[in-house]
């Protein structure tokens, strides 16, 4: 079978890449000359766990192929996956569809018999039949389906994720449809991945109503931990004590400082959008949209009381910046947010992330200072403050924070340290939800 993928991003390269590993023929497309010309030279753009040897392999298999033309390969395309952004638009929060329908249009002038064309990409409730439209009007006589089949793999854990999901959704209505996207799926289907067939619209609806549910189970815990702390309970042991319920499940139940990255916070604003636009209440999900931004703002004050109340001229360092550890995504970073405020009240920010400071520089106040690693950006600092767990950032000791501060004050907002252990070593340790 031959796929082509439109977008080389998260979800397009990794898909993609993961795809050509399944044994089929695949050829990724972008508009972005740069990325392409790398990806040809092996220069994988993103930072994402073995993709480079994924990509490596299958380029050198002859299976996986790069090019910023359409002409060509989409005439010989079984399935061609739009997977190109869906940003938040401008000024109004409804999902931004120019690159889905313009990738439509480009790809319907290329059609030569039968394709599937599949959106990827998350999209708001009736993109499919639009995206349809707009093929039947650029091109009569095309022969094709369209299917949607949204994607659920987490930035950091996408190959695993694209190749053991937890399940499958496509929505496909035409047998021929259908028979394609079990032909994809079948090496998934195997190793006994549901796959669970759907009409569009609710495959659709799927994603932003897992996408929503989970950011609304973020932020109940992040509640809860505010509580914990008023009451003097312990957020750890109460999210313990609830996961141990099976219907409630351990999982994104860890407090911190709010949902970021380049999903939750648009997808749960584009699912706010749509219900205000079938005039359906979904009251939880616009709740949360706006609890988490309050979050988000509310995690420098923390960082100013534990310094005493001022942060004029204190030197802070700053461990981690992407939304979550093993990306390189500051995309809507809660770091974004606390690392303004704090830079606004005249703090004086180290910051190291060990795979996002790229990116992070060309979004943060020109004022922040870059180290190159964790011990240089503790060197004299007056309170460190970690923003993303990364591994390397968990194994720091006591003794690390005390070698390098003179009077070591610790905001984690990730409940990474064990609050004793740091106390007990003389730091002034504050955390999320534990007193
Ligand atoms: N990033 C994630 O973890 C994730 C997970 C699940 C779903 N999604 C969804 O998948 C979609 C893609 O997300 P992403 O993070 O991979 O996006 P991204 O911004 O990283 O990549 C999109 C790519 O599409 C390319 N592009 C745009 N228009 C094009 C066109 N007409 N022709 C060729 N290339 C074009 C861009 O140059 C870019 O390289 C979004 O809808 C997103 O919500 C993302």
């Amino acid at each position: 079978m031959n796929i082509v993928v439109i977008g080389t991003g998260y979800v397009g390269l990794v898909s993609g890449a993961c795809f050509s590993e399944f044994g089929f023929n695949v050829t990724c497309i972008d508009k972005d000359v740069d990325k392409i010309t790398g990806l040809k030279q092996g220069k994988i753009p993103i930072y994402e766990p073995g993709l480079d040897v994924l990509v490596s392999r299958n380029s050198a298999a002859g299976r996986l192929h790069f090019t910023t033309e359409l002409r060509g390969h989409v005439q010989q395309a079984d399935a061609v996956f739009i997977a190109v952004g869906t940003p938040t638009r401008r000024g109004d929060g409804h999902a931004d569809l120019s690159y889905v329908f313009a990738a439509a249009q480009e790809v319907a002038a290329h059609l030569d018999g039968y394709t599937v064309i599949v959106t990827k990409s998350t999209v708001p409730v009736g993109t499919g039949r639009k995206v349809e439209a707009v093929i039947r009007g650029a091109n009569d006589k095309a022969d094709f389906d369209v299917a949607s089949n949204p994607e659920f793999l987490r930035e950091g854990s996408a190959i695993n994720d694209f190749m053991r999901p937890d399940r499958i959704v496509v929505g496909a209505e035409s047998p021929a449809a259908i028979s394609v996207m079990k032909a994809l799926y079948r090496p998934l289907y195997l190793i006994e991945k549901p796959v669970l067939f759907t009409r569009l619209e609710t495959a659709e609806l799927i994603k932003y109503a897992a996408n929503a549910f989970l950011a609304v189970k973020i932020s109940y815990i992040n509640q809860m931990a505010d509580l914990c702390e008023a009451v003097g309970a312990d957020v750890h042991d109460v999210a313990k004590g609830m996961g141990l319920d099976n219907r409630i499940g351990a999982k994104f139940l860890h407090p911190g400082p709010g949902y970021g990255g380049s999903c939750f916070p648009k997808d749960t604003l584009a699912l706010v959008k749509t219900a205000e636009q079938y005039d359906v209440s979904v009251s939880i999900v616009s709740d949360v949209v706006a609890y988490n931004d309050s979050r988000k703002k509310a995690m420098a004050g923390r960082v100013i009381s534990a310094c005493g109340g001022s942060l004029a001229g204190k030197k802070l360092a700053i461990l981690g910046l992407a939304f979550k550890p093993e990306t390189d995504d500051m995309r809507e970073s809660p770091a974004l947010d606390i690392v303004q405020e704090l830079a606004r009240q005249g703090a004086i920010i180290h910051a190291y992330d060990p795979a996002a400071m790229d990116e992070a520089r060309a979004l943060l106040p020109d004022s922040v200072i870059f180290e190159k690693s964790a011990q240089a950006c503790l060197a004299a600092a007056d309170a460190a403050v970690l923003i993303t767990e990364w591994n390397e950032f968990r194994a720091l000791t006591p003794q690390n924070f005390k070698d390098q501060m003179k009077h070591p004050v610790l905001v984690d907002l990730r409940n990474v340290y064990d609050p004793a252990v740091m106390r007990g070593a003389g730091i002034s340790y504050s955390s999320v939800g534990r007193s």
